[in-house]
């Protein structure tokens, strides 16, 4: 269990904020992704946006870009959720809607208490794609759980 008074970055969060995977600088053609969303942070200002491409007929996230003006931390977390949401072909988008901020900061190794809040900005900014997407694309009112 990672230490959540530890004033230092996990090796893990460093490598993610050097090497952020999925990021991009600058937000993707219109009609490239099937979904999109953002967050913004109360407490701090920063933004984090979000980029989708569900597989209509699996509901598997195929792809996940991202760009963000947040700290070292949101960056480590959005990279690594970025990650673990596409790795082995794709979640489906009702798993991938359980990962929590929590889940994302153990990946990690743990973050400062006082820089959680960082992880969150993706986790709201996914679930506001997964919502856009939900009612956009599939019309629903509820995501089908298995
Ligand atoms: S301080 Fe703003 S996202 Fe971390």
């Amino acid at each position: 269990m990672p230490d959540v008074n530890q004033w230092y970055y996990s090796d893990k969060v460093k490598e993610h904020f050097f090497k952020p995977r999925n990021f991009v600088t600058e937000d993707p053609k219109k009609g490239e992704f099937n979904a999109a969303g953002e967050a913004g942070s109360l407490a701090c200002g920063d933004i984090m946006k979000v980029w989708l491409k569900i597989d209509k007929k699996t509901e598997r996230v195929k792809e996940f870009k991202w760009r963000t003006w947040g700290c070292a931390t949101a960056i480590a977390s959005t990279s690594m959720f970025s990650e673990m949401v596409t790795e082995k072909g794709g979640m489906k988008i009702s798993d991938a809607l359980k990962i929590t901020p929590k889940d994302i900061v153990l990946r990690l190794g743990g973050v400062p208490l006082r820089k959680f809040h960082c992880s969150v900005l993706i986790d709201q900014a996914f679930r506001n794609a997964a919502e856009n997407y939900r009612k956009s694309v599939l019309g629903t009112h509820f995501w089908r759980i298995d």
